[in-house]
């Protein structure tokens, strides 16, 4: 007869005391001014975990370790080691470097405008981990004390089920994001005839037959729905367009928290469980608040590509003609700003591929010395990342108060006299407003084109944003082109104003 390994006070203690330091990482990521402490909670709380999960698991005796600690503790252990295969610390340590040092090297290398594929292919890691987890206890259920004499717990088939079926869709649907946004796949949406049909369906196949392996665990029900979850996976992905890919990164943030809390009971680990469902919660909140801010459906973006439009999404948007457009230098920018009362500033991911905000803020201070009132407009999907504005105006020290979301700020372009935008294009494009045919259609925008002058800093005419459309506000009589790389050019405007 099977008997449950009992819980160790300590164990679930120290699990709570993580859990309770992950809630307060994500209360403090909830504003630049705490996002530091936030970070470090976190941290705290993960080296808690793993460091419970290692001495839970690992007798210490084998590597000459005495576990020190309050009576009861080792005894109530004990029972936990009886059902666990032993470990080697040493192969768990040599993992555990490895990854830190992969992980690090990667961390300390990439360049902040290719943060969403980065996270978009840790996401897949966290989704394969949870199948590869999944496997191991459907090939060996003993080992994981969900089984007697070979039958698997009928609870532990649907944790188990629902575990390998989110993880595998992660991992999939993963891949497929960070295809599309390292540029080895068309961002455009790939439609497939039927596809709403083809992909209810396998939902629908996939839900029961995780029904069905509760009544019988034949390796053929298993494996089926590990094969279809991969498939829907892909199939969810490839119908979403380029706009909508930030929607999806975080969606794929949440399946992959649902799926480590899903396999959290499979493993009978609490700590899992509650990190699972914290990342499983935010990252759905996040999907749903980016959704709302793009005026996307949540529903139709879960259900992968519900709201794309068959005739082949990114053509719309103003097709390229000759038109005239006024080109402007570095000092009638330093002029027509020195001049204002108020400057409105719009980063946007051309900013952060020219990193310059450092010399941007250097700008915005020599424009208040001389009385001018200096504003930041941040668009919820401007950059390539949530908040990757924010975070390089944090990094350049920008004073919170300047900087201003899209609802706070919007109303005020009206009455300003320069809108700036720098490197930014899609979040101020009036087509998201008129255009029905344009990939961003019913996004809201950054009403620049209403400020009494705008200075348009890119590269080129050519050039154009995430979505592949041309901007009517370039050919606008109160528009002026700065063509330059937006460091270089807001260099040359701070040597204007000097
Ligand atoms: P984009 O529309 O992508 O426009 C970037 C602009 O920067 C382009 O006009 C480009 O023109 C210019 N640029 C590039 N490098 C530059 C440089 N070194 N110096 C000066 N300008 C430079 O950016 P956005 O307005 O921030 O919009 C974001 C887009 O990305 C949205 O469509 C959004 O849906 C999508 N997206 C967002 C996220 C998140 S979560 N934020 C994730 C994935 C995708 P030139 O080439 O002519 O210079």
């Amino acid at each position: 007869m099977h008997e449950a390994a009992p819980i160790n006070p300590w164990v679930a203690l120290a699990y709570l005391v993580a859990g309770i330091c992950f809630i307060l990482a994500l209360r403090g990521l909830s504003s630049p001014t705490t996002s530091r402490r936030g970070n470090r909670l976190g941290m705290i709380g993960m080296g808690i975990a793993i460091v419970t999960t290692l001495v839970t698991h690992v007798p210490m005796e084998t590597v000459g370790l005495v576990l020190e600690g309050p009576s009861g503790m080792v005894a109530a252990i004990g029972p936990v080691f009886a059902r666990i295969d032993i470990v080697a610390i040493f192969e768990i340590l040599a993992a555990i470097a490895l990854g830190a040092v992969i992980g690090l090297t990667i961390a300390r290398r990439i360049a902040m405008t290719a943060m969403p594929q980065l996270v978009a292919a840790f996401h897949s890691l966290v989704g394969l981990a949870a199948v590869l987890v999944g496997c191991a206890a459907y090939l060996n259920p003993g080992a994981f004390g969900i089984a007697v004499d070979g039958i698997i717990f009928p609870v532990s088939r649907i944790e188990m089920g629902l575990g390998v079926a989110i993880g595998a869709i992660t991992f999939s649907g993963s891949v497929i994001a960070f295809a599309k946004l390292n540029g080895n796949m068309s961002g455009k949406p790939i439609l497939l005839p039927g596809r709403h049909i083809l992909n209810l369906g396998t939902l629908a196949a996939i839900l029961g037959l995780v029904a069905y392996f509760t009544q019988d665990q034949a390796p053929w029900i298993f494996w089926t729905i590990t094969v279809l979850s991969f498939v829907i996976g892909f199939l969810l992905i490839i119908p979403i367009g380029g706009a909508d890919m930030p929607v999806v990164v975080s969606m794929l943030n949440s399946y992959s928290g649902w799926a480590a809390a899903a396999m959290g009971f499979t493993l009978g680990n609490s700590a899992m469980i509650i990190t699972g469902a914290l990342v499983g919660s935010s990252g759905a909140i996040l999907s749903y608040i980016m959704c709302s801010a793009m005026n996307r459906s949540f529903l139709s973006v879960i259900a992968g590509g519900f709201g794309a439009d068959d005739s082949g999404g990114a053509s719309g948007g103003g097709e390229k003609i000759d038109r005239p457009w006024k080109r402007g230098s570095a000092e009638d920018a330093a002029f027509l700003m020195s001049q204002a009362e108020q400057v409105i500033i719009v980063p946007g991911y051309g900013m952060a591929v020219a990193q310059a905000q450092h010399v941007l803020r250097e700008m915005a201070d020599k424009l208040k010395a001389e009385g001018v009132t200096v504003k930041y407009a941040i668009h919820p999907v401007a950059g390539r990342m949530p908040g990757h504005m924010n975070v390089l105006l944090a990094e350049a020290n920008v004073p919170y108060d300047e900087v201003f979301e899209l609802e706070d700020i919007n109303s005020e372009f009206s009455q300003t006299d320069v809108a700036f935008v720098i490197g930014a294009n899609d979040v101020t494009n009036p087509a998201a407003k008129t255009d029905k045919t344009s990939p961003i259609y019913g996004m809201p925008i950054l009403d620049v084109a209403s400020a009494k002058t705008v200075l348009f800093c890119k590269r080129s005419m050519g050039g154009v944003g995430y979505a592949g459309v041309d901007n009517e506000v370039f050919y606008q009589d109160n528009t002026m082109m700065l063509l330059a790389d937006a460091k270089k050019m807001v260099e040359d405007i701070v040597k204007s104003l000097d």
